[in-house]
């Protein structure tokens, strides 16, 4: 562990009433970090992988708004396993963790909050390069 985030389930308020639900998440309160790009992935195959990759600078929160799947997170030395299944459920990740998402349910929408606007210079996709980076700042 490099830094002193965490990657974490965070469990949003449900407001329910006789018309449904309304989940709400706010920069800087719900998600810890000014929300500067959206988007959502859907439509994956079962036996397909997203992601594969780390950032060096953006912090996500993963919010399955419809469906469910698992994501493993490494952070160099350790994977942990999280499943998303619960719409009031988010998993924040901290910069420079290497993750992956499989095991998409054929509903599962993966709605992404990030903290960056979108520059793939800030993506590493190579596992290698990943464990060298992440091993200098140790
Ligand atoms: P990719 O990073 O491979 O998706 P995932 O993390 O789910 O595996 O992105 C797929 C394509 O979309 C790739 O060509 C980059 C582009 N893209 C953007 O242009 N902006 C974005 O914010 C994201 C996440 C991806």
């Amino acid at each position: 562990m490099i830094f002193d985030k965490k990657p974490s389930i965070v469990e949003f308020q449900e407001r329910g009433d006789e018309r449904g639900y309304l989940v709400v998440a706010e920069s800087n309160a719900e998600v810890p970090f000014d929300i500067k790009r959206v988007f959502y992935i859907y439509g994956t195959e079962e036996n397909v992988a997203r992601g594969e990759h780390a950032n060096r600078l953006t912090e996500f929160m993963l919010i399955v708004v419809n469906g469910s799947c698992k994501v493993d997170v490494d952070d160099g030395n350790n994977v942990e396993m999280f499943e998303l299944k619960h719409q009031n459920q988010g998993l924040y990740l901290p910069k420079m963790y290497w993750k992956t998402m499989y095991d998409f349910s054929p509903d599962c929408i993966l709605l992404v909050l990030c903290s960056e606007k979108y520059n793939s210079e800030e993506y590493i996709r190579d596992y290698d390069e990943f464990i060298k980076e992440v091993k200098s700042y140790e």
